[in-house]
């Protein structure tokens, strides 16, 4: 055996769809890049959606829309990608992390308004592993306050929260489609928002800062050419080709995600019962459902990194999400974030490992899975 912690799911008919733009008229800034993205605001039931060549220039956008200036601070958890708090620090945003609540694995909740100061521009809670966070006691001190919200969505495709997508929440919520998520473009990204200001923002940003808009034009229009930079913006287009996978991946998402909901029943009812095993926590509302993007296992009995590499022995290929981010050498030696300062992300991540998970897994390595973790750690 031979399993990876996650991988994509590629078919031949996304390799046709992704063909046939090829062999057509646009390759970047056409209209499957429009259609992509309609495709994932009708998804989700958000009014816009931008998309971006990842998902980092999709949060960069997202800050720089919210109004992210040097010196402002941006609140978020320790435990995500460095990409969520660096998308601000291109800003001369300032990081806060808030540590983690061990009921959901994200962002304390309850801890959050302590942290706030006026300097606070944007929250950025993620949905770490696929748990949609409960974002309404969030929204509700952002409004309080005059924080934008901006949703770190990355592993939460397709979960539903309350009863509906997640994706029209937060002032703005962004997916990513790098290969191990739940679709993918390659790399790419979007924000998807209800807010016609935050959309127009992003639009402009995406494209150098340029607008070919004559409404919104500073100067006189000189003749049809004519195209206005108003702002500092960067090249994070995303191409057609990568859009026509994105539109062929995301008619598939309702199987992948029934998938990896099957593979996670699996490892509930195999290693519920386990000594020194906590598997993921589950939402309590029933009208909210994990999308399962990882399978983050806390083993607390035994060395980490024992079992680490007693499961990459077996071909067993798993991963650490995350090392918390305030604990990279950037962070301490930038903002003085020292061991200590968030000690249930740092407990954490001692013990955490996310053993595999992806649509195409095979029930007989989900049970060789289940049955390695069985022998090593019973
Ligand atoms: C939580 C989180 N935030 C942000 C990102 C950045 O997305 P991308 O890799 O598409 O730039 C990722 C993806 O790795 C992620 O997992």
């Amino acid at each position: 055996m031979n399993i990876p912690y996650a991988r994509q799911w590629i078919e031949e008919d996304d390799i046709e769809r992704i063909a046939k733009v090829l062999r057509g008229d646009w390759l970047t800034q056409g209209p499957t890049v429009d259609a992509f993205e309609q495709a994932i605001a009708e998804y989700v039931g958000a009014s816009y959606c931008v998309a971006f060549n990842s998902g980092t220039a999709a949060l960069h956008a997202a800050m720089y829309a919210a109004g992210v200036k040097t010196g402002d601070e941006i609140i978020t958890t320790p435990i995500t990608f460095v990409a969520t708090s660096n998308s601000a620090l291109y800003l001369g945003g300032h990081p806060k992390f808030v540590d983690i609540d061990p009921e959901t694995d994200c962002i304390d909740i309850s801890k959050i308004e302590q942290a706030v100061t006026p300097a606070t521009k944007v929250f950025a809670p993620v949905d770490y592993a696929g748990f949609p966070i409960d974002i309404d006691p969030i929204m509700r001190l952002a409004r309080d306050k005059g924080i934008v919200v901006i949703e770190d969505a990355a592993h939460a495709l397709g979960a539903d929260r309350n009863g509906k997508k997640v994706g029209t929440q937060a002032d703005m919520t962004m997916f990513s489609f790098h290969p191990v998520k739940h679709i993918t473009t390659g790399e790419g990204g979007v924000i998807v928002t209800n807010n016609e200001a935050f959309y127009k923002s992003m639009k402009v940003f995406r494209t150098h800062g340029i607008t070919k808009e004559s409404a919104s034009f500073r100067l006189e229009e000189e003749g049809p050419w004519y195209y206005e930079m108003q702002v500092l913006g960067f090249n994070y287009r995303i191409t057609d080709f990568q859009c026509a996978l994105g539109i062929s991946q995301l008619e598939k998402l309702p199987a992948s995600l029934a998938r990896r909901r099957q593979i996670a029943e699996k490892y509930y009812s195999g290693l519920n019962a386990l000594k020194g095993v906590r598997l993921p926590p589950l939402p309590k509302n029933n009208q909210t459902t994990h999308a399962f993007h990882l399978f983050p296992v806390l083993f607390t009995d035994k060395d980490r990194k024992e079992i680490f590499l007693s499961l990459k022995e077996k071909g067993i290929f798993g991963q650490v999400h995350y090392i918390p981010v305030h604990l990279q050498p950037y962070y301490r030696e930038r903002f003085g974030f020292k061991p200590g300062d968030f000690p249930i992300s740092e407990a954490f991540y001692q013990k955490e490992i996310s053993i595999p998970m992806f649509p195409k897994m095979s029930d007989e390595e989900v049970d060789y899975v289940i049955s390695t973790i069985q022998t090593i750690c019973g």
